[in-house]
């Protein structure tokens, strides 16, 4: 530790107070007491390599860092420092001052937010790593300061690409939550502004630059959003005036040959927080393993799609994406690195596992098991429905309702069946049905096409019209890429919302069918449909996690939602909003109570309730004990019910104002 004379560094900063000057360099002493400007040839990254257990060698932020810093009197050093109250280390209170009901987080324009020098000196501390947010879109604004004819052509050409979104610091693909206040365009005029983007985003390499984040967070009293790919459909991954964690280039994948726990000796995979379903994927197959994950190429497995439960083609075998994970590797409100696992911060372990994304820290990596290669058997098809088509309307309604009675009973084989009804946009109407596919693990063609032969016989009785693409494949990774479709994303003006709907529905055949009735009535309202059969029920030999307890015994996830025409505002654009809040999904919640937080609706009344089941309250718990400020917010995360944005309209989140607090 170097030693350096307080009094020169209390001479410094009386020198400028007596001068009258504000500070607007940042400032650090040298070895020999002289000041010199803080910049990255005199400050190093506030880092020093430390070996955890079970995670290797980390580059850390730690209190002998800080110290040192401290000691070289580096200019607001001070704003970096631990939560040391929560930390239990030492009696040191922390800076930020907890909040009151009606207090807000520092927003831009506050005189509590941070000045130039500060942002100046926490870039230095991460090495660089601070980008101040530029909309995406703005290189479509000839107004901008940042117009670009070329790159706009290019976000213009690739915007329903989730890669464009996800490669961007602080993109989202649900527009829709950030205001659509910057919208990439042609040739218009207009102006583009911030919405709901955060103000600055931190590139994340290593867990130290989260630390310095949360700290700095913390102790500003600044909004905080962690952000991976952008993919989230309720607005959770951005923020009006936030400082914002970008995960998503922590992209290491390592192969644990052997990972033993109470519960599970076998094969598993280390991923970095950014790791995305398709680099999972062709990782596992290269390995020659099966890995959990989800349909879509470009989710952020380790981010949102794990610590929200997790979906996957799998679930009817191994259940959720939640039920892989061995260990998880995570920055605390408080600063501190720890692991979580079946023997380590066990009450955490629990919660990080379906708890939800952006509420307990922020994940860096997770330990997940790593399956055997399997085989699956299965079709796709596409029909269409209408005055026009093959199908007639009343066809396409009796073959759903079929379908949907064997939702237990394939259910009970591991069944994987995705499919998508949408309206037809043609004069005459009409529905499309495509399946991406329907399939069940551990079959050969032979035996799938007898477990479904009942169906298809049926259906060929009705007259309806299909053409089953059959497949039979040895891997997961082989139907994948060949029989599931590319993600189209960022559709403005777009919300959706859904339900999960339990087996004992279908003991009773006049209750099952009145479901039927409502959904289709919904349908015909205008609704989408997309629908999973498949029972992600828990496994013997998983730990108990927090993932919602109405996963266990649903057998058919209900995604509904709709969109409205560009321009529609007012008491028009209220109505559809609450038509799918306080309409739709009222009339489901009988059936259905619970829904799926990862693709749920943010308005979700009691989404406590619906998006965590039986574990709501001891989320609730856990959420205090770790965050008991609330750094982390996130709408419809837990907790998230002690906070509002400012100026919101009654009918949706925006992220677009101030996050305050309305009770404790
Ligand atoms: C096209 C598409 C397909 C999808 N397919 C599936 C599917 O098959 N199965 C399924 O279950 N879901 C699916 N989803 C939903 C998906 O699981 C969620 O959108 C999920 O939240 C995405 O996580 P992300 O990290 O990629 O996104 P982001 O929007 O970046 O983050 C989502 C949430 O997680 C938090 N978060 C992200 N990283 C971290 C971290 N390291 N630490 C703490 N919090 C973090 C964020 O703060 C935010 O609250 C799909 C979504 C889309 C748009
Ligand atoms: C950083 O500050 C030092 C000391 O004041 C100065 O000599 C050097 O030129 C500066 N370097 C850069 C890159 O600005
Ligand atoms: C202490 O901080 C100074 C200034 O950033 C740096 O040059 C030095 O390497 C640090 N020393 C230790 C032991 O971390």
């Amino acid at each position: 530790m170097v030693a350096v004379s307080l009094s020169r560094a209390l001479l410094v900063a009386g020198a400028f107070a007596r001068l009258g000057l504000a500070q607007t360099e940042p400032t650090i002493l040298a070895e020999d007491g002289s000041v010199l400007t803080a910049n990255e040839s005199t400050v190093a990254p506030a880092a020093e390599p430390e070996v955890v257990e079970d995670v290797g060698e980390v580059l850390l932020l730690t209190d002998a860092v800080l110290a040192n810093l401290t000691a070289h009197d580096l200019s607001d050093i001070d704003l970096f420092t631990f939560d040391e109250e929560v930390a239990g280390t030492s009696a040191k209170r922390s800076l930020g001052r907890g909040f009151k009901v009606g207090d807000c987080k520092v927003f831009p324009g506050d005189r509590a937010w941070p000045s130039r020098l500060s942002w100046t000196v926490f870039d230095l501390l991460t090495g660089g790593a601070l980008i101040e947010t530029v909309p995406i879109g703005a290189v479509c604004y000839p107004n901008s300061g940042v117009y670009n004819a070329a790159k706009c052509q290019n976000v213009l050409a690739n915007w329903a690409q989730s890669s464009l979104h996800a490669s961007d610091p602080t993109s989202v693909m649900s527009p829709l939550y950030q205001g659509e206040t910057c919208m990439p365009q042609n040739g218009q005029s207009g102006t583009c502004e911030m919405g709901s983007f955060p103000s600055y985003s931190v590139k994340i390499r290593n867990v130290y630059q989260v630390q310095l984040a949360v700290n700095f967070a913390r102790n500003q009293n600044l909004r905080l959003v962690v952000h991976n790919t952008g993919h989230d459909f309720l607005g959770k991954s951005t923020g009006a005036g936030a400082l914002s964690i970008w995960t998503h280039n922590l992209k290491d994948i390592q192969h644990i040959k052997s990972f033993r726990s109470a519960s599970y000796n076998g094969p598993a995979l280390r991923l970095g927080a950014g790791v995305q379903v398709g680099e999972l994927y062709a990782a596992a197959n290269k390995l020659g393993v099966t890995a959990v994950g989800g349909e879509c190429a470009g989710v952020g497995v380790a981010g949102g799609y794990l610590a929200g439960g997790g979906h996957s083609p799998l679930s009817g075998k191994y259940g959720l994406g939640s039920d892989q994970v061995l260990s998880i590797d995570v920055v605390l409100p408080n600063g501190r690195f720890v692991t979580a696992s079946e023997s380590k911060n066990t009450d955490l372990f629990w919660a990080l596992r379906g708890g939800g994304g952006g509420t307990f820290g922020v994940v860096t990596s997770i330990t997940v098991k790593a399956h055997p290669k399997q085989k699956f058997a299965g079709f796709s098809w596409s029909l269409a429905a209408g005055p026009e088509s093959e199908n007639s309307i009343a066809v396409f309604w009796q073959a759903m309702y079929a379908y949907w009675r064997k939702f237990p009973q394939y259910a009970a084989k591991g069944v994987y069946g995705y499919s998508t009804i949408f309206p037809l946009f043609t004069a005459a109407g009409g529905y499309s049905w495509t399946f991406h596919p329907f399939m069940m693990p551990d079959m050969t063609l032979a035996q799938f096409k007898a477990e479904i032969k009942p169906l298809l016989d049926e259906w060929t009785a009705m007259g309806l019209v299909f053409t089953p693409n059959y497949f039979e494949k040895n891997s997961l990774h082989e139907v994948w890429t060949q029989y599931f479709p590319a993600e189209s994303v960022a559709n403005s003006n777009l919300r959706t919302a859904s339900r999960l709907f339990p087996a004992s529905v279908w003991n009773n055949p006049t209750n099952r069918d009145a479901l039927f009735d409502e959904v289709r009535a919904i349908v015909e309202e205008g609704s989408a449909l997309i629908q999973y059969n498949m029972n992600p029920r828990q496994t013997p030999g998983t730990p108990n996690s927090a993932a919602n307890s109405h996963w266990r015994d649903s057998v058919w996830f209900a995604i509904m939602g709709s969109g409205w025409a560009p321009g529609t505002a007012g008491a028009e654009l209220a109505a559809v909003n609450n038509k799918i809040t306080h309409n739709w999904m009222a009339r489901l919640r009988a059936w259905g109570p619970g829904a799926y937080g990862n693709e749920g609706d943010v308005m979700e009344p009691n989404f406590g309730q619906a998006f965590f089941g039986t574990n709501y309250q001891r989320l609730l718990n856990i959420k205090r004990e770790v965050d008991p400020n609330d750094l982390f917010w996130a709408p419809t995360a837990v907790g998230a019910e002690r906070w509002t944005i400012q100026g919101q309209p009654s009918y949706l989140t925006t992220q677009v104002g101030k996050l305050c607090k309305i009770s404790n």
